[in-house]
């Protein structure tokens, strides 16, 4: 059976914690120029109805260095914006390509696809998720901090969809997680029912309370992705959730800082503490290709469909 990419509740934890292990493996390959062509001859159809740097950039590269090659399109470039049905969209692709990849507005999109695709659909972000982005993260504290189990990590600013993801990765794996969101800005209402499963989870409207004694501190934008007409009012509401020197001196000595890129200096981070964690943020940018890598090549890989 073929394999998704939704969502991080898509796969196990003993799978999480392979890919996380692949990717120091291909990371490692990489850096000292062994080839690693795996997935020659495969095709990964990469769809963005988002704009994108990172996410475009990791994937293209990541299905070529593997050995394959990327098919990039849109709606507006395609017949889907002249209204050809998603049901058909996926069933084309799936014809030529072994994977297709989807940067999109709805979550129900992604999931359409992958109802109607005969091949792997990741989940390139949606509204509620970024999973691609979270598992690399994950990647990326293990490489820095050690294994998360023993860590503790905050999420600061929007409940969003990067704050769901890693809602979802808290239920995965069961490590602690304090996430701080105004009230009216808070993560997916079914999410946060299904995290009471995990009794490290937190959530709280203060953002001291989240960051007190935790290792690493997440952030992303106050204004995502098609939200730019309520940048104002959302300005406003999150004034308070910047991570700056005082909210960071409440965490561990060591707490490092990541941001998922792109960031905005002195909205949800301050410029000085960006430059403070700025290796950090950026090997966190070049860890979307080594933990995409080790999904690509987990998810193309055909025996896995047939087990
Ligand atoms: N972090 C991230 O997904 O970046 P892009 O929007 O540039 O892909
Ligand atoms: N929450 C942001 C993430 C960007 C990578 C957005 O959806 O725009």
């Amino acid at each position: 059976m073929k394999r998704d990419f939704t969502k991080l509740l898509d796969i196990s934890a003993e799978e999480c914690r392979y890919l996380l292990k692949r990717a120091a493996f291909i990371k490692q390959a990489r850096k000292i120029g062994t080839p690693h062509k795996p997935l020659a001859e495969k095709t990964l159809a990469m769809i963005f109805e988002k704009a994108s740097t990172r996410t475009r950039a990791s994937f293209e590269i990541g299905i070529t260095e593997l050995g394959g090659h990327a098919l990039v399109t849109n709606a507006a470039e395609s017949q889907m914006g002249r209204g050809e049905p998603l049901c058909d969209t996926a069933r084309v692709l799936s014809r030529y390509v072994h994977a297709i990849m989807i940067r999109t507005f709805a979550q129900e999109t992604v999931d359409e696809l992958a109802r109607w695709s005969t091949v792997p659909v990741i989940n390139g972000l949606t509204d509620l998720y970024h999973p691609c982005q979270v598992l690399c993260d994950l990647f990326t504290i293990e490489e820095i901090k050690g294994p998360i189990d023993g860590l503790k990590i905050a999420y600061v600013g929007d409940g969003n969809n990067m704050a769901n993801s890693w809602i979802e990765a808290s239920i995965l794996l069961g490590f602690s997680l304090s996430v701080a969101t105004p009230d009216g800005y808070r993560p997916d209402r079914a999410l946060l029912e299904r995290a009471k499963s995990n009794p490290k989870f937190a959530l709280t409207n203060d953002p001291r309370e989240a960051v007190e004694g935790v290792d690493v501190i997440n952030t992303d934008v106050w204004v995502s992705m098609g939200m730019e007409q309520e940048k104002e009012d959302r300005q406003k509401a999150f004034a308070s959730y910047c991570i700056d020197d005082a909210l960071l001196g409440l965490a561990e000595k060591d707490a490092i800082v990541l941001h998922c890129l792109p960031a905005y200096r002195n909205q949800e981070i301050t410029d000085v503490v960006f430059e403070r964690f700025q290796d950090v943020i950026f090997s966190q940018a070049e860890n979307r290709l080594h933990g995409q890598k080790a999904l690509l090549e987990w998810i193309m890989t055909e025996e896995l469909w047939k087990a």
